[in-house]
């Protein structure tokens, strides 16, 4: 079975005798309408460039609006991640910490010529909020607040938990729209009850509206670090928001609670990322209301161990045309997380998540003799005394000149949380630029923060880009291109001339 989208996002279905029948044809049209399309983009582009051309060059901050007034995050799951974020905010607005890991706060990119010598800040060639403007609530299937819930994530060190003591107490979590169901392995005491799915959506619409009033925020992002659901596949409830809202009405048991968050966070008009690799925004439905609503949408999983030194060492292979032969990927880890992903339904979902990555690198259809038969398999293995302290192993077989087999060894001993927080700063003030910024506002899918997450979202028939580097020159173009400075390309004959 193939299936494909079209250039205007039309699903296609078809029978074939042999799965590589079937790849084969699947790539083909999904080239097909990539090209049809990307004809169109260009069309529009050279159009719209035109009419921008026969106007007067206009300041390029126009189309952003500055980042004015309190920034509210809200975080579905107040476990390690969204805990070490929040706990890491206010230890570098005390200056007891530093922002490691964070692009907005540390990167800077480069403008003009490499001999122009103009390389600014992020966070100060774009209008980002300022830490001391972020806000936070969040929603847990626990009753403890953030410090209890950081002090048992046991991440962070006690010492500097007690520095923030009365801050993160006053983090307390909202009732959670929850479903043994889609996560197994846990059970909590917080949870709304409600009539119908519709009726949970509503109360969630209520939240944010009460936090935005409590908070005087004048801006909001949903960002989900909640546990990771059981694996399902999209079904018809979740093609139109028709279809979508009758389902909650229905009470659907497709509708996982994470789409119920984004639901009511689209309807209210505010931004939503995912963390997590359930699907929750990845559907026609998230898209549709995110397009509607202007309230952009990313994800899903942040790229944070494991994956990203897959996106690093791949490309590297695929660069100098080394073959492999097989990748297998284990880890041990013994948080919270680790334990939710110990059931085969929320593993499943992860798995997912991780396995596209090689593929779409090694484009196995364009290299056949170099990646047609790569063994690629990955285990998760809950293991306690570990804790938050991830260990995640690679055994890499490559080949090279001849078909001269090697192996190369990775054991990286992580820190999860410590990985994943800077990602959830980062994408928490890029959506926010994103949600104020005229050209992007209402795209829906933010492609450009591809760079942060293992499965990255695209319009239905793009392929995603999963290479890091690639990914981090799509981000700083991005940039550049709101703020109507020159893409940088690489060429470089200039310097020759
Ligand atoms: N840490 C990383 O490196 C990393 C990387 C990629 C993805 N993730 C994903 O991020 C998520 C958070 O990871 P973590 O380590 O903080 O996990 P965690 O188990 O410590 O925290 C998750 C929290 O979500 C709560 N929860 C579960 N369902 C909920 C619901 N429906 N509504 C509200 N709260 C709910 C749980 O009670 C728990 O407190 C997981 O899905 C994980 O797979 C983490």
């Amino acid at each position: 079975m193939a299936d494909w989208w079209d250039a205007d996002g039309r699903r296609h279905r078809k029978q074939f005798s042999t799965s590589s029948a079937a790849r084969e044809h699947e790539h083909r049209e999904t080239a097909l309408a990539h090209a049809e399309r990307a004809g169109r983009e260009m069309k529009l582009a050279a159009r719209s460039s035109r009419s921008r051309r026969s106007q007067p060059a206009v300041a390029d901050t126009g189309t952003v609006e500055p980042a004015k007034g309190k920034l509210g995050v809200m975080i579905p799951g107040m476990g390690a991640v969204a805990t070490t974020f929040v706990a890491g905010v206010e230890a570098i607005r005390k200056g007891l910490a530093k922002p490691i890991g964070s692009l907005t706060q540390m990167g800077t990119i480069r403008l003009g010529k490499r001999t122009d010598g103009r390389s600014p800040k992020v966070k100060e060639f774009v209008p980002l909020a300022g830490l001391d403007d972020l806000v936070f609530t969040g929603w847990d299937i626990f009753e403890d607040n953030m410090f209890e819930a950081a002090s048992n994530a046991g991440v962070l060190d006690y010492r500097l938990l007690e520095q923030l003591k009365p801050f993160l107490a006053s983090v307390t979590p909202r009732a959670a729209v929850f479903d043994h169901n889609y996560v197994k392995k846990i059970d909590g005491p917080n949870v709304k009850k409600g009539k119908s799915k519709m009726d949970l959506a509503e109360q969630l619409r209520q939240d944010i509206r009460d936090f935005k009033k409590s908070s005087g925020a004048s801006r909001l992002i949903t960002m989900w670090c909640a546990s990771t659901e059981s694996y399902i596949e999209p079904t018809e409830a979740h093609q139109s928001l028709k279809s979508f809202e009758k389902a909650l009405r229905e009470n659907d048991e497709m509708i996982a609670p994470s789409m119920i968050y984004a639901y009511a966070s689209l309807m209210e008009g505010v931004p939503f990322a995912n963390g997590a690799p359930n699907l929750t925004v990845d559907l026609p439905v998230m898209l549709e209301l995110s397009r509607k609503n202007e309230a952009p949408i990313c994800g899903k999983d942040f790229k944070t161990g494991q994956t990203l030194m897959k996106t690093v060492l791949a490309p590297a292979f695929k660069a100098r045309l080394l073959g492999l032969s097989g990748w297998y990927s284990t880890n041990i880890l013994g948080n919270r997380d680790g334990e939710v992903l110990d059931d085969p339904g929320s593993f499943k979902t992860k798995e997912e998540s991780k396995l596209g990555v090689l593929e779409h690198i090694l484009q196995p259809g364009l290299y056949p003799e170099l990646y047609g038969n790569m063994f690629h398999k990955v285990r998760i293995n809950y293991y306690p005394p570990r804790g938050d302290n991830k260990e995640g192993w690679d055994n890499i077989d490559i080949f090279g000149w001849l078909g001269y087999p090697m192996q190369i060894k990775v054991d990286f001993l992580c820190r999860d949380s410590i990985l994943a927080a800077p990602i959830v700063l980062d994408l928490v003030l890029f959506l926010d630029l994103a949600q104020r910024c005229s050209e992007l506002k209402g795209l829906g899918i933010q492609e450009w923060l591809s760079f942060y997450f293992k499965s990255p979202m695209t319009v239905p028939g793009l392929y995603p880009e999963h290479d890091l580097f690639i990914q981090l020159m799509k981000l700083k173009n991005t940039l550049r291109h709101l703020k109507g400075e020159e893409l940088i390309t690489h060429l470089g004959l200039e310097y020759y001339d």
